[in-house]
């Protein structure tokens, strides 16, 4: 009897990510945006690359590589980089880091502006996803600050270099996964529920600015002057060393003397630069431009 492959399975053969394509990838992609795949996630980056072929009706990975390689390109680079990039965030997610920046960071802030007379105040969260920590942000501002401090002006700006994640974070339209930390008192102030989805007031929402960004563009970094405060959370941990030292450099030039950056819970500056000083609070470190 003989024995013929079923046709699913010569499919899926002839779609697997070979070893070459996945390094001249994983160079494509690490050059454009420091995001680094290490060779226990190329099955990562091959579940989530076979999207976009389907989506081109392409039937090789060499064949989607030759798309980015050439005139299209740049728009595909844009897909490319939404389909790779993990976007999981919640509102609150760190709480320690929001007590502190309500309570020790934002007071000291408002009086000094107070007193060199820009009365403004200035936050960046350069990797917002879908917009629940600048929007936590917001709201801690919009409830523990503005009623009190009328005449000082607070800037929020988010960032991310995923443009489908910042569609969202415009809208403000939220499951009940990303509000689950979220105090009742600002829950049923702030939101609307509509169905299962969480309708983010525009007071809030119009609190915040979102534009596209890559951390690893050193142009566009540039242009990012003059901070108080810069969040960079869960973002470092795609990045290896190298990048990582440029995105944190970047973010140093970003912040104002004496300005604040935060990284996420799991991460550390430590090794990486010894530009900002470690300052230690209850559960919580920021790093303070010196
Ligand atoms: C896990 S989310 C973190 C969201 C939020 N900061 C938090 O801690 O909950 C990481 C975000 O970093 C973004 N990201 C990855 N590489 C980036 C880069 N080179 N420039 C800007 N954003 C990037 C991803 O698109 C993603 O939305």
């Amino acid at each position: 009897m003989s024995y013929t492959t079923p046709p699913n399975i010569l499919l899926s053969q002839s779609t697997k990510l070979s070893d070459d394509t996945f390094l001249q990838m994983r160079k494509f992609i690490y050059e454009r945006t420091g995001i680094f795949f290490a060779d226990n996630k190329k099955y990562l980056l091959e579940s989530r690359v076979s999207r976009r072929l389907s989506a081109l009706g392409l039937n090789t990975f060499q064949g989607y590589f030759g798309v980015l390689m050439n005139g299209q390109g740049v728009t595909e680079l844009s897909h490319l980089i939404n389909s790779i990039t993990i976007n999981e965030t919640f509102f609150f997610r760190n709480e320690p880091q929001f007590n502190v920046l309500e309570e020790w960071i934002l007071p000291e802030l408002i009086r000094k502006r107070k007193e060199d007379g820009t009365n403004k105040v200035r936050i960046w969260s350069a990797a917002s996803s879908t917009g629940e920590e600048p929007h936590t942000i917001a709201l801690i501002i919009r409830e523990k600050f503005q009623p009190r401090f009328p005449f000082t002006k607070f800037e929020i700006v988010g960032t991310d270099i995923n443009t489908q994640v910042l569609d969202t974070a415009r809208r403000g339209v939220y499951k009940d996964y990303a509000v689950r930390n979220i105090p009742k008192a600002y829950l049923d102030k702030y939101f609307r529920q509509d169905g299962d989805k969480f309708v983010l007031s525009e007071e809030i929402r119009k609190m915040t600015d979102f534009r596209q960004m890559n951390l690893f563009d050193r142009n566009a970094m540039r242009a990012m002057r003059g901070f108080d405060v810069v969040f960079a959370a869960n973002v470092l941990i795609y990045f290896d060393f190298n990048s990582k030292q440029t995105v944190v450099s970047s973010i140093y030039d970003s912040l104002n003397k004496e300005g604040y950056f935060f990284v996420g819970y799991s991460e550390t500056l430590y090794g990486l630069t010894q530009v900002f000083k470690p300052v230690h609070f209850d559960k919580a470190i920021a790093y303070r431009k010196e």
